[in-house]
C-alpha cells in the first residue's frame, strides 16, 4: 500500500473483485501507477481485496502479472486478502468489478457507507458495465481487462483531481 505524507488528508481507494487474484490487483496496480505519474503518490491510499478468501495469500495470477508487465505494470507484490468490515470505514470509494462483487459489498456494507460503493466501469461506461471475470479464459481475457481499466481509471483519476482539487495541491 501506497505510504501516506500524514499531515494530508488522503483519498482512500479500495478494489474488488471476487478472488483478489486477477482484476483488482491489475486495477490497484495500474491506478496506482497512473498517480505516481501524476506526482499524486502521498495524496492516495490505494487497495484491493476480493470478497472471497480461497485466494487470501496468494501472489496475483501470474497470467495478471505478465500482462501488466508487459503494461510496465509491476504486482509482482501483491498478496490477496478477502475484504474485511472495517475497509468499508476505511475506504473514500470502493469500486467493485462485476455486478456481483457489488451485490455482495452492498450485502456487506453498513447503511452509513453504502455511498461509497460503485461499479469500476461506471467511470469509462461507453466500454461496457462490468470488466469480465478472465480467470476461465485466455490471454485475450486477461488484456481485455487491462484495457477496459486503463480507460477506467483514468477516468476516475480524473474525476477525483477535479472533484478533491489535488493538483493544486500536488507539491
Ligand atoms: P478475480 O478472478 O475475481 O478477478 O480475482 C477470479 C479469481 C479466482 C476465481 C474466480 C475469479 N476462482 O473461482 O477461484
Amino acid at each position: 500500500m501506497t505510504a501516506p505524507d500524514s499531515t494530508v488528508s488522503t483519498v482512500k481507494v479500495l478494489f474488488v473483485c471476487l478472488g483478489n487474484i486477477c482484476r483488482s490487483p491489475s486495477a490497484e496496480g495500474m491506478f496506482r501507477k497512473y498517480v505516481v505519474d501524476a506526482g499524486l503518490e502521498s495524496r492516495f491510499e490505494i487497495d484491493s481485496a476480493g470478497t472471497l478468501d480461497y485466494h487470501a495469500g496468494e501472489r496475483a495470477d501470474r497470467r495478471s502479472e505478465h500482462a501488466a508487465q508487459r503494461r510496465g505494470i509491476d504486482i509482482s507484490k501483491h498478496r490477496a486478502r478477502q475484504i474485511e468490515p472495517l475497509d468499508f470505514e476505511r475506504y473514500d470509494y470502493i469500486l467493485a468489478m462485476d455486478k456481483s462483487n457489488l451485490a455482495n459489498l452492498e450485502r456487506l456494507c453498513p447503511a452509513a457507507h453504502r455511498h461509497k460503493l460503485a461499479l469500476m466501469m461506471s467511470f469509462a461506461p461507453t466500454l461496457g458495465d462490468e470488466v469480465p471475470d478472465p480467470y476461465y479464459g485466455d490471454s485475450a481475457a486477461f488484456e481485455n481487462v487491462l484495457d477496459m481499466l486503463e480507460k477506467a481509471c483514468r477516468n476516475f483519476l480524473t474525476h477525483i483531481v477535479e472533484k478533491q482539487s489535488l493538483s493544486a495541491l500536488k507539491a
